[in-house]
């Protein structure tokens, strides 16, 4: 492993999913968020039920706007995400003629020049493919594994190359931050697209944590290294840590030391540069209102979690 202590590497940016809806709506949430971090990433705004909608007609305006505001306040944005399993549209859930698999891939390999071709030079990475194994380490069924079979993480990140090949390609994982068959299969995936010259170029770790629970400095430093052996970088993509009841002190300083792991690892490996919450305040955020697992409160005000991260970074 490379420390970032023996080499100099820029600072890791810290990064926040963004609802476009509620950016003009909700008083206090875009100043919240500006005064907070240093990049987005799409919250749902570039799903493919939204992006999608219909065969063949893509609806930009709303992810446009998310991107355009990015762009004007010079924060950098993630993708998310070109092929994923959930948030389909239902013309490709529910076909009216089940899909062959070259129809399939013919609308996997659209959408994901398409998205990445438009938003060539504005959006600097990817999430390219989302979710692709399940906990035992096996493919995760989805449309595009079912019909296309492996090899639709492939044709996504070539794809998604092609639109454009100046971006930075992730493939990003749920629940492989702790050693697992799961993420022992993740490593073996990466290894795989590497060895064949798939254009990947880093690894995300969503992390959706737990108060109870989190995984420990080594379980980080360990799985970061695996991915940095291979030769791409990692990046923590959806970090979130919710409470398992009352907001105590105690717990809320608890939260705080998760978060604090979580941004301590990153920052020791040069490998990881970014560090995204899933979310502004506890009271949108996607655990729920009562996980108050985010780094705001919900009058958007710093917890102890926010403190330990900017400390950690
Ligand atoms: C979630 C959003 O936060 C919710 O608003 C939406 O209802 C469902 O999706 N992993 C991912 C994210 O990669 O896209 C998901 O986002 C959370 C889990």
């Amino acid at each position: 492993t490379v420390d970032r202590v023996d080499v100099v590497a820029p600072p890791v940016l810290l990064a926040a999913a963004v609802r476009g809806d509620l950016l003009d709506a909700v008083p206090g949430y875009r100043s919240a968020f500006l005064r907070t971090f240093g990049g987005l990433t799409p919250e749902n705004g570039q799903k493919m039920d939204v992006l999608q909608p219909t065969w063949g007609s893509y609806a930009w305006a709303a992810s446009d706007r998310l991107v355009r505001f990015a762009n004007e306040q010079r924060l950098p944005v993630r993708g998310h995400p070109l092929v994923y399993w959930d948030q389909l549209p239902r013309w490709i859930t529910r076909p009216w003629v089940p899909w062959t698999r070259a129809e399939l891939r013919a609308v996997l390999r659209g959408h994901a020049y398409a998205t990445t071709r438009r938003y060539r030079g504005r959006i600097d990475r990817w999430d390219v493919v989302n979710e692709v194994l399940d906990w035992t380490g096996r493919r995760r069924p989805s449309v595009w594994q079912n019909v296309i079979g492996d090899g639709y993480v492939e044709d996504a990140f070539r794809a998604a190359h092609a639109g454009d090949p100046g971006a930075r390609l992730v493939y990003n994982e749920t629940g492989i931050e702790f050693p697992s068959p799961q993420q022992d299969a993740a490593v073996r995936l990466v290894a795989d697209l590497r060895s064949r010259g798939v254009p990947i170029d880093g690894v995300g770790l969503q992390g959706h944590l737990d108060v109870d629970g989190p995984p420990s400095s080594e379980d980080l430093d360990a799985v970061i290294s695996r991915f940095a052996a291979l030769g791409v970088g990692v990046e923590f993509t959806e970090v979130d840590v919710s409470l398992p009841g009352r907001p105590t002190t105690d717990v809320l300083a608890r939260q705080a030391a998760a978060y604090a792991t979580v941004a301590d690892a990153c920052w020791r490996h040069v490998a990881c540069d970014r560090m995204t919450v899933w979310g502004i305040g506890d009271d949108h955020g996607w655990r729920g209102r009562d996980a108050r697992a985010l780094v705001l409160d919900s009058g958007y005000r710093g917890k102890p979690a926010l403190t330990a991260v900017r400390e950690g970074l």
